[in-house]
């Protein structure tokens, strides 16, 4: 068992998961340019209706002024009969992340379920320990472990956060993190050059590269398409196991009659080659020194992940969990050679949860510029159907979960699986190490994450936000209209902080006060941002019209220069496309 090199790296997360059903992408909805539709609003829009527009007529939800080039059947869900059945959607749909004050009940609840389930994934046979660690931002928000960290041992005790257990293909995360620290320091030119510029001699060949010719030479498959298993490189080199021994210019010669299973770029396709090719160049052409040892100096120490490696030395047994077979024998501690970079590595939960918090931009040690760390969390390519994630990252699979992006590492060798997770836009982190084999018939780490995910939403919905008021609110006070549409009075709140308030013809009686007045968050000089305080209807129907009030929410406010008075004479909302909304003397009459 295991000895064909073939079983050693039995990634469930390759090509052993079935095929899932994958449906439809929602396509990008049709976001709407709003470029000169302003006039358009305001010729077709009975002025009757004008009283309507709350704040900013720009964010009425038009169709009217656009030529579909399709006229499609419509599909009107709850129009007319469903109006009342369909509970409204409430804003804001992705809450910002803020500090919070722990402890908080309903997360307490939810990571009781979290450790229901991992407790419950436990078999004293294939699965036999277990230790998963959950990351808020810069903070471990909760540790879990299950099991014995030796089955086959009765006096053993379970794992604990410092028990290392070995981590597979979650290796992959570290010749990434090389690529881009290479690529910050200049050593390497651009994250899409061609590998053949870090390497003489290298060719493989790409039949699928130009239809009619076949290419010898191949010119795409560059750094970050070999991060992001869109190479097209095979899975490994031919006639070789993930056991291999030889040397990378042994690999480079090996491929010059090998051929690319996909043109680069427009495939994904699981490759333990692309990472292992990726690390060996740029270690030995790039940074001139061992892969291991840039990768011990340069992430592992920087990051104090003391508990991290590629070797397992004897001493080190005695800290690891013991990793067993799905029959419940023990695995052998394969070395994976040349493939080292794609699966070799050992670690501890404690050491990945630093690690998360590193990519979340929230660790005291810094490894990354906070734009590499934007890049590297986001997705590159949509994966089709019968891959085994939606979408592809560098290095990471992404799927979506509950609205949110979800970027995951899974690994599976011998004896042992793990996955490390993130979810960037609620700062939040999930490490699972496993000794055996991970449940086939259930993701425990997304089933996870359905109860950590309402919970977290609901706490920064929740917490107090801290809002700041201007060192002086005077230039900003008083009354503003937009081309004599809209109109609005800024005022000061109890707080200090400026509160604004939409006030004319109809909309005082036909939108609630609570959706006309808003706070406004001073950031820097003369720039506010909208806050709405509370949750509010994400679309405000009022008769025909409908108002995005979750386009408005978070909009930035950038007031004019003062004038002689000292006041500021107006402002404008970029980020709705208004200009001019400009300063009155006080409050217009409003006649008829
Ligand atoms: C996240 O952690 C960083 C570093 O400690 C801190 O500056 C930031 O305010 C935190 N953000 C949130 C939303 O807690
Ligand atoms: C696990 O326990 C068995 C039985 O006591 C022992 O033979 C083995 O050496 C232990 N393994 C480790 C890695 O501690
Ligand atoms: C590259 O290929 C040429 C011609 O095949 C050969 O002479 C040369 O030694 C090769 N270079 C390396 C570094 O292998
Ligand atoms: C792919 O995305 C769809 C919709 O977002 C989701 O339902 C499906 O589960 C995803 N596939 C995987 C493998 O997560
Ligand atoms: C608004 O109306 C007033 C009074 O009718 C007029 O003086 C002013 O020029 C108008 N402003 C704009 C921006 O249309």
């Amino acid at each position: 068992m295991g000895k064909a090199g073939s079983k050693v790296l039995r990634q469930t997360s390759v090509d052993g998961v079935p095929a899932q059903p994958t449906p439809a992408v929602a396509a990008p909805t049709a976001t709407v340019k709003f470029e000169g539709l302003t006039k358009t609003t305001r010729m077709k829009v009975k002025w009757t209706q004008l009283g309507l527009v709350f704040f900013l007529i720009l964010s009425l939800v038009m169709t009217g002024c656009f030529f579909w080039q399709y006229q499609l059947p419509k599909v009107l869900p709850d129009e007319g009969t469903g109006r009342n059945a369909k509970s409204e959607m409430m804003c804001p749909r992705f809450p910002e992340p803020v500090q919070l004050e722990h402890p908080i009940p309903s997360l307490k609840e939810a990571l009781e379920k979290v450790d229901v389930l991992l407790r419950q994934s436990i078999n004293p046979i294939s699965l036999p320990a277990l230790s998963a660690i959950v990351i808020l931002n810069d903070t471990v928000l909760w540790t879990g472990n299950f099991g014995k960290r030796n089955a086959s041992d009765p006096l053993s005790g379970p794992p604990n956060e410092y028990t290392i257990y070995r981590i597979a293909s979650l290796s992959k995360i570290f010749p990434t993190l090389m690529l881009y620290r290479l690529w910050e320091d200049g050593k390497i030119g651009s994250l899409d050059d061609p590998l053949e510029k870090y390497v003489d001699n290298f060719t493989i060949k790409n039949p699928l590269g130009k239809t009619g010719e076949v290419q010898i030479r191949s010119s795409s498959v560059t750094l970050r398409r070999m991060a992001s298993q869109l190479s097209g490189l095979p899975r490994r080199l031919r006639a070789t196991n993930l056991l291999w021994k030889g040397k990378t210019q042994s690999a480079i010669n090996l491929l010059q009659d090998d051929v690319l299973v996909a043109d680069p770029g427009t495939k994904c396709h699981y490759s333990n080659l692309a990472f292992s090719l990726l690390a060996h160049v740029m270690a030995e052409r790039v940074a001139g020194i061992d892969y291991q040892r840039w990768i011990t100096d340069n992430i592992l120490d920087r990051l104090g992940m003391e508990d991290t490696g590629f070797d397992i030395t004897p001493g080190l047994q005695t800290q690891m969990a013991v990793g067993v077979y799905s029959n419940g024998k023990p695995a052998p501690l394969y070395d994976l050679g040349w493939y080292r970079p794609s699966g070799q590595m050992f670690s501890t939960a404690a050491d990945l949860a630093k690690l998360s918090m590193m990519l979340l931009g929230a660790y005291h040690r810094k490894l990354l510029e906070p734009d590499s760390l934007k890049i590297m969390l986001t997705p590159l390519f949509r994966c089709d159907k019968d891959y085994f994630a939606n979408r592809t990252g560098t290095p990471w699979e992404v799927n979506e979960l509950m609205g949110y992006e979800m970027v995951r590492k899974d690994g599976d060798l011998d004896g042992y699986s793990a996955t490390f997770s993130l979810v960037p836009r609620l700062k939040l982190g999930l490490v699972v190490l496993m000794a055996g084999s991970r449940l086939q018939n259930q993701d425990v780490v997304s089933k996870a994450y359905t109860s950590i995910i309402p919970a977290i939403e609901k706490a920064f919905r929740e917490a107090k936000r801290v809002l700041f008021p201007p060192p002086n609110p005077e230039p900003y006070v008083g009354f503003f209209t937009y081309s004599n549409i809209t109109f609005y009075e800024i005022k000061v709140g109890a707080d200090g902080v400026l509160i604004m308030q939409q006030f004319g013809p109809q909309i005082e009686e036909l939108i609630p006060e609570k959706y006309r007045t808003i706070k406004l968050n001073y950031l820097v000089d003369r720039v506010f941002r909208v806050v709405f305080e509370k949750e509010y209807p994400c679309v405000l129907r009022v008769g025909s019209a409908s108002v995005s009030l979750e386009a408005q929410d978070g909009q930035l406010f950038n007031f004019y220069t003062f004038d002689k008075r000292g006041l500021s004479p107006g402002f404008d909302a970029p980020g709705l496309n208004t200009y001019n909304v400009v300063r009155i003397a006080h409050r217009p009459s409003f006649s008829s």
